[in-house]
């Protein structure tokens, strides 16, 4: 079965949140797929100095400015997307990723293992890892950025049915696509690990952002990279049915092998 993905890789200005999805709608515009996935806190930029800034870019997941933005362009090209957010529930600001689909449908994840700083502005998520319907009824699960490095993140979602894992980043340690080569081998599932690039300042603070973004298959082979610095979106067509097949060799299974009276978990 052929099935449409994206990762799409760019700069977002800090705290230009019109600006930025103004250049992911035009980024986007003319693409046909079927799942897109764009950068964790895409709307927003990442290094943030104060409370207030992270609040003032908040925003509620089902209609704030980047759910509305993203539900005219999921409609208009029938496509679904994930995309990364800050957002604003009743008492907490979360660092997390919603899935728009065609009909309009927003699915939410919580970054569940915040990074650096992040701890000073984000509170860690509690949805947990679940496992959501995007376009066709393809199985995705969600993880955000610094998630990559707990391998219970990967696996739960596999364990939950994603046939392919969604991967927003703001990646700045040199080891995250790397290690989601693993992730995708262990697990049989596809990931598609879309990050930011460009420097950010902010005072006299300043992250270089890694992109690199890359779509993973089941073998953890890569199927495309990109550089380091390109602002573009990539699409090739997968068959994330082959995700179903958790086989090894004829005697070895990735999930019904597993020993879990042997685990200290
Ligand atoms: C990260 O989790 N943004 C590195």
């Amino acid at each position: 079965m052929g099935y449409k993905v994206g990762i799409c890789q760019f700069k977002p200005e800090f705290l230009q949140k019109e600006k930025n999805l103004e250049k992911m709608g035009d980024l986007l515009r003319n693409v046909t797929a079927d799942l897109i996935v764009l950068p964790e806190l895409a709307s927003s930029g990442y290094i943030f100095n104060l409370k207030e800034e992270v609040k003032s870019i908040s925003e509620n997941p089902q209609n704030g400015p980047t759910a509305v933005a993203f539900k005219k362009l999921a409609k208009q090209n029938n496509t679904s997307y994930v995309v990364g957010i800050a957002e604003k529930s009743n008492e907490y600001i979360y660092n997390s990723a919603i899935l728009i689909n065609p009909d309009g449908s927003v699915q939410l994840y919580r970054k569940t293992h915040l990074f650096f700083e992040e701890k000073k502005w984000f509170k860690a998520g509690d949805t947990g890892f679940n496992v959501f319907n995007a376009k066709n009824n393809i199985k995705i699960g969600i993880m955000i950025c610094f998630d990559w490095i707990f391998p219970e993140s990967a696996r739960s979602l596999a364990l939950a049915g994603a046939q392919i894992i969604a991967h927003p980043t703001n990646l700045v340690l040199p080891w995250g696509q790397q290690a989601m080569l693993t992730r995708s081998l262990e697990n049989g599932v596809f990931s598609l690990t879309s990050n930011r690039t460009g420097r950010e300042k902010n005072g006299d603070k300043q992250l270089n952002f890694t992109g690199m973004s890359q779509v993973v298959n089941t073998k953890g082979q890569i199927i495309h990279r990109m550089d380091q610095t390109e602002e573009s979106v990539f699409v090739t067509e997968i068959d994330p049915l082959v995700a179903e097949d958790k086989s090894v060799t004829e005697f070895n299974d990735l999930l019904s092998d597993r020993r879990t009276e042997m685990y200290k978990l």
